[in-house]
């Protein structure tokens, strides 16, 4: 199986030049000017972008969550996530407390080998650090790959742990190479306040929002970048919101410490006012929830800086019968909203097309830098000689509207109904393979491969 791209405008985090790539058994084989190479397939991107496939490495398909489960599975999630120009996921697997970790990494594959369309990766989430969970950080970096550890600092009684835990879970993962990363919202003070709301009888989506003001980010963001500090652990902080975690952050670098951060598309793009809508607001009940438009500057600053080096999703849709569980006690509303297909093309529009980052940028933060910051560059995350071929052609001209009626995730309603995006995804091809074309998947389920990542590197 070989293709040619012929004359597409090549952006990389770093480049940005006319050429023709040949692709051969999934990988770049050569980048050059006027390719002869008899291919299989030859593709036409003149007057396109083409640059290398998303990588987004905060999904949480077919999740265990709030007593119901997110709605698109791993077919249905790398499907919708493909045909927006996004190639590879990292989804979360999610220790069940007082259980080990590799028994709830055997239960996510149960749901998701075989059954992914893209590449795909985990996360654990250590939500019980303890001696036994101790013992297998090491054979899950080495033996697995998987060398990303998620802690919660919210949603306590399930998923959270103490400060304890934290520092003993920091001190292992930095002793067998791997990086903590964060939910960093103070679990206690947003319980204090969702019970307050509750007394006094304020049950809409609006309290969801008011139950988790910036300062309980802000705070914990602090303490979580202290802590790696303390403990000298590799540290990412994702899903960030607001402008006082960005100076947590910003403060932590003054003493020449690195923290990660990652934001999310919603972040960027839409803020607190949608819940002002009575329960409507529910399809934007995530946490931490929407902020201000200070907050939106600030993030946008924050990429430009380079202290915000990743935009992702947080994609965990439901419908809109399971958002409805909260219709009479937001703390009972499933948290998350669908995004894996729109990211890159929303981050286009508005990100690109707006003159609030570069062609270049917008690489950095969609892809390369996911790639390796979780180890996985240069075989992800580039367009060079010896990388997989996960490439998408775009047209920035292409105009088109989101809706419900014509997304592809699993989902009856769209967080961004109506908008019109600018820039479109005609080619996305994964492993050296057309996955879609013209908006039309052309790869089944078990296409997708599961990714083996390196230890932490000291990379961006
Ligand atoms: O609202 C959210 N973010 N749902 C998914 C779980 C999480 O906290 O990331
Ligand atoms: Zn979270
Ligand atoms: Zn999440």
């Amino acid at each position: 199986m070989s293709i040619l791209i012929k004359n597409g405008r090549v952006i990389t985090a770093s480049e940005d030049y006319v050429a023709d790539i040949y692709i051969e058994n999934e990988k770049v084989h050569t980048i050059g000017t006027n390719l002869s190479m008899a291919a299989d397939t030859v593709i036409d991107a003149q007057n396109k972008l083409v640059f290398p496939g998303g990588i987004d490495p905060h999904v949480h398909l077919d999740m265990p969550f709030m007593g119901t489960s997110s709605s698109d599975n791993y077919e249905t999630g790398t499907r919708a996530a493909l045909v927006g120009g996004t190639t590879m996921v990292i989804d979360f697997v999610l220790q069940t407390q007082g259980k080990s970790l590799y028994s709830a990494l055997n239960e996510w594959r149960g749901r998701s080998d075989g059954n992914t369309l893209g590449d795909y990766s985990f996360h654990i989430a250590v939500t019980d650090f303890n001696e036994d969970t101790k013992a297998e950080i090491k054979d899950l970096i080495e033996k697995e790959g998987i060398t990303s550890f998620k802690t919660f600092m919210a949603y306590k009684g399930a998923l959270m742990i103490d400060d304890r835990q934290m520092v003993g879970l920091m001190n292992e993962v930095k002793k067998q190479g791997g990086m903590v990363t964060v939910h960093a919202t103070n679990g206690d003070m947003i319980d204090f306040l969702v019970a307050k709301h509750k007394s006094e009888g304020k049950l809409s989506p609006l309290y969801h929002y008011l139950s988790q003001p910036e300062i309980t980010e802000s705070e914990a963001s602090g303490r979580f970048a202290d802590m790696a500090y303390h403990t000298g652990v590799a540290a990412y902080i994702v899903h960030m919101t607001c402008e006082g975690a960005l100076n947590q952050i910003r403060d932590a670098a003054k003493r020449n410490q690195k923290v990660y951060a990652e934001t999310c598309i919603q972040y960027l793009v839409i803020d607190a006012s949608l819940y002002d809508k009575g329960f409507e607001s529910a399809k934007w009940v995530m946490s931490p929830p929407l902020r201000e438009k200070k907050d939106q500057e600030s993030l946008w600053a924050g990429i430009n800086q380079g202290s915000v080096q990743v935009v992702a999703t947080d994609h965990c849709p439901f419908m809109w019968e399971q958002k409805k569980m909260g219709e009479n006690d937001f703390s009972k509303i499933p948290n998350g909203h669908p995004a894996i297909e729109h990211r890159m093309e929303l981050l286009f529009s508005e990100g690109v097309n707006k003159g609030r980052i570069s062609l270049n940028k917008f690489v950095e933060v969609s892809s390369t830098n996911a790639a390796k910051i979780f180890g996985m560059f240069p075989q992800k995350g580039c367009i060079a000689v010896g990388s997989d071929a996960d490439i998408v052609i775009f047209d920035p001209n292409e105009k088109h509207t989101i809706s419900a009626k014509t997304h592809s995730m699993n989902v009856d309603y769209s967080a961004y109904e109506g908008w019109e995006i600018n820039g479109k995804c005609k080619t996305v091809i994964l492993r050296g393979k057309v996955a879609v074309d013209n908006s039309k998947v052309q790869v089944q389920k078990g296409y997708g491969r599961f990714i083996k990542r390196s230890k932490v590197k000291d990379v961006i």
